[in-house]
């Protein structure tokens, strides 16, 4: 942590490399963070109605204080943004605003805002820099980095999309605190995934802290994030473009994403409570593969119970569709690879992997007894 209190990841990618700043104030400190790469003093920035309502003022006071003029456009917030005509929208404004090739737009939002304005960001001009100031937890520890951008559309969720990474990240812990809880234990299951797959000692860390972090300790909640963002870092420089190693940061995303079409991406359950309910899947399934021990997937369902989350599908209101049903839903995953499901799963709390050949059996076993 540097003296004033903000801690720097940096995500080296040769020339694409990128800071992530975390700490408190970083909205309202924005224009100093920004000003150094721009070429001329105006940016533009693409927010959603809600953010746009609590905190787009702090960041365009912010960004007057260096002198820098501020044009903004604030969309609907919500999934259904993240599609074609949208990318359209933001595309011809930001061309109305004349944004030059050397500019910089903002991405000030959860997922959604990052995801279409860095894809918008990726095929401006054939390519502008852009700056991720995301405002959602799960935004913050994982889809701000990494340089997914995209949208989705009829045929399913991210299909179309530009590997663009951000010129800065700026991950403003304060702006957690105007987040509903349901949202910030969604972006938990993210937080979460970090420890299972690869740092046990982070997952005791969480055990022990992350109720405290909950419930609104700013020192614990920048921990979660900066770890969170270390690891997604570490992950990113080895893989890029999910040639191999990127695949773990799926883990419990193969489950999620059959259970996120059974529940028609609706508000029954959102995406970093699928990712929970997936990790302990991709844990139950590890264990009768005999790959871990059965004590693990039991500790991951307790700590994620005791954060107040789902960890089970009868968490989930409504009908779930049979176990042949979701086995299907998740051979329609964009992960696929000639028809083979590629599964993370574990070899202990702290040690997953990626494996091609999972039996399909073992798969509708613990998906059958998961609906019992
Ligand atoms: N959210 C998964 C990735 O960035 O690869």
């Amino acid at each position: 942590m540097t003296q004033s209190g903000i801690d720097t990841v940096h995500v080296d990618l040769g020339a694409r490399s990128y800071d992530v700043r975390i700490g408190r104030g970083l909205v309202s400190g924005a224009g100093a963070e920004i000003a150094p790469f721009l070429h001329r003093k105006r940016v533009a920035i693409v927010t959603d109605d809600t953010v746009g309502a609590a905190h787009l003022g702090s960041l365009i006071d912010s960004l007057q204080a260096e002198g820098i003029e501020a044009v903004s456009l604030s969309l609907t917030p919500g999934e259904a943004t993240k599609c074609w005509s949208q990318v359209t929208h933001v595309v011809e404004w930001l061309l109305d605003q004349k944004i030059e090739r050397n500019d910089i737009v903002i991405a000030f939002g959860g997922g959604v805002i990052g995801d279409l304005v860095g894809f918008a960001a990726s095929i401006l001009r054939r390519g502008v820099r852009f700056v991720q100031i995301p405002t959602s937890l799960l935004a913050q520890v994982d889809s701000s980095v990494g340089g997914k951008t995209g949208i989705n559309t009829r045929h399913g969720k991210n299909l179309v999309g530009a590997f663009h990474q951000p010129t800065c990240v700026l991950a403003d812990i304060d702006v957690l605190g105007t987040l509903k809880p349901r949202d910030f234990l969604a972006g938990y299951g993210e937080v979460v995934k970090y420890g299972l797959l690869g740092d046990a000692a982070f997952f005791e860390w969480l055990e022990k802290n992350a109720p405290k972090a909950a419930a609104g300790d700013m020192e614990a909640r920048q921990y979660a994030v900066r770890r969170s963002v270390e690891m997604k870092a570490g992950i990113v420089i080895r893989d890029e473009t999910e040639q191999g190693d990127r695949a773990l940061l799926n883990l419990g995303h193969t489950f999620c994403h059959a259970l996120e079409a059974a529940t028609g991406y609706s508000d029954r359950l959102l995406h970093g409570e699928g990712v929970a309910i997936g990790c302990v899947l991709a844990f139950e399934l590890s264990s009768r593969l005999g790959l871990c021990s059965q004590e693990d997937p039991s500790r991951v369902r307790a700590h994620l119970k005791e954060m107040g989350m789902k960890t089970d599908l009868a968490d989930i209101q409504g009908d779930l569709p049979s176990a042949e049903v979701l086995l299907d839903l998740m051979g329609q995953d964009k992960k696929v690879v000639d028809g083979q499901l590629r599964f993370i799963l574990a070899r202990g709390i702290g040690d997953a992997f990626v494996s091609k050949d999972v039996p399909k059996d073992a798969v509708l076993s613990v998906l059958k007894d998961a609906l019992a």
